[in-house]
């Protein structure tokens, strides 16, 4: 399809979207399953059709942004951080800061919240979670969720930290308490700073080398000293210490 340069640029005018920094092959394709979806033939037609339409609009940010997520994704990297990271951070604080970036539709922030209540009392558990999609924060802040995606939740946590409404689970509240959701464009925007935990997973896959390198090293930045990374289970580092990170535990790399 034509006029995928013009798209782009256009795209980035009007949401700050860089998808030159996505991959392209994969990305394209994507797009232009959408745009035969609404049977136009080319990335014009459907950009103007995007500007006529906030649904049409919404839905382009919700597609290309692939929130799927469910519960404790890869038990055992969970695990892992449960036994062993966590009690490593928490021997040098009690008030963890802990970033989730991209969080998608809540499930990782709040696993990182059950997680660390076997550790901490929730009202001392503050998670930062954000997101560059506004409809899956919004559905983050909902809190409802189907059986598949806690399948990994522990029966117990199910029972403690889920009330069940109609076929579905509603997180409650005090975890809710606990997470501040934000938006945020991790390919733009100024990273926070000061974490003892930042976790970033399945999201730097669709991102391009050039753009992955500039990412980790605002991570490294964003991280306190002896503090974790945590990535997903396709994202492992290439040479981490290109970075300064030292690998520490699979998919964990240490900052000293
Ligand atoms: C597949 S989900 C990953 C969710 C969760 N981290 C997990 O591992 O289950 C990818 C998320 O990355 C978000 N995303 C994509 N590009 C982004 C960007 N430039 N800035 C912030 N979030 C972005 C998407 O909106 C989507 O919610």
């Amino acid at each position: 399809m034509e006029g995928y340069d013009q798209f782009k640029e256009k795209i980035f005018a009007k949401t700050k979207l860089d998808l030159s920094l996505y991959k392209e092959r994969q990305m394209k394709r994507r797009i232009e399953s959408l745009i035969s979806r609404h049977g136009l033939q080319d990335f014009e037609s459907y950009f103007q059709l995007m500007n006529r339409d906030k649904d049409v609009y919404d839905e382009f940010v919700n597609y290309l942004t692939i929130n799927v997520s469910e519960f404790y994704r890869n038990p055992a990297q969970w695990e892992m951080l449960r036994s062993e990271v966590f009690p490593a951070i928490l021997k040098r604080t009690k008030r963890p800061k802990i970033w989730s970036a991209a969080c998608s539709t809540g499930e990782e922030p709040y696993s990182l919240v059950m997680c660390l209540s076997e550790f901490l009392p929730l009202r001392d558990i503050k998670i930062l979670a954000v997101d560059f999609d506004s409809e899956a924060l919004n559905k983050a802040q909902i809190g409802m969720y189907n059986e598949k995606s806690i399948k990994n939740v522990p029966p117990a946590y199910v029972e403690r930290f889920f009330e069940p409404v109609g076929k579905g689970y509603r997180i409650k509240d005090d975890v809710k308490n606990c997470v501040e959701f934000k938006k945020m464009n991790l390919l733009r925007d100024d990273y926070p700073k000061g974490f003892d935990l930042v976790v970033c997973r399945n999201v730097m896959i669709y991102f391009t080398e050039e753009a992955k390198d500039e990412m980790y090293r605002k991570f490294y930045e964003s991280l306190s000293p002896d503090s974790y990374f945590f990535v997903g289970s396709t994202e492992q580092i290439i040479q981490p210490q290109r970075y300064k990170f030292e690998s520490n535990r699979t998919f964990f790399y240490y900052k000293k």
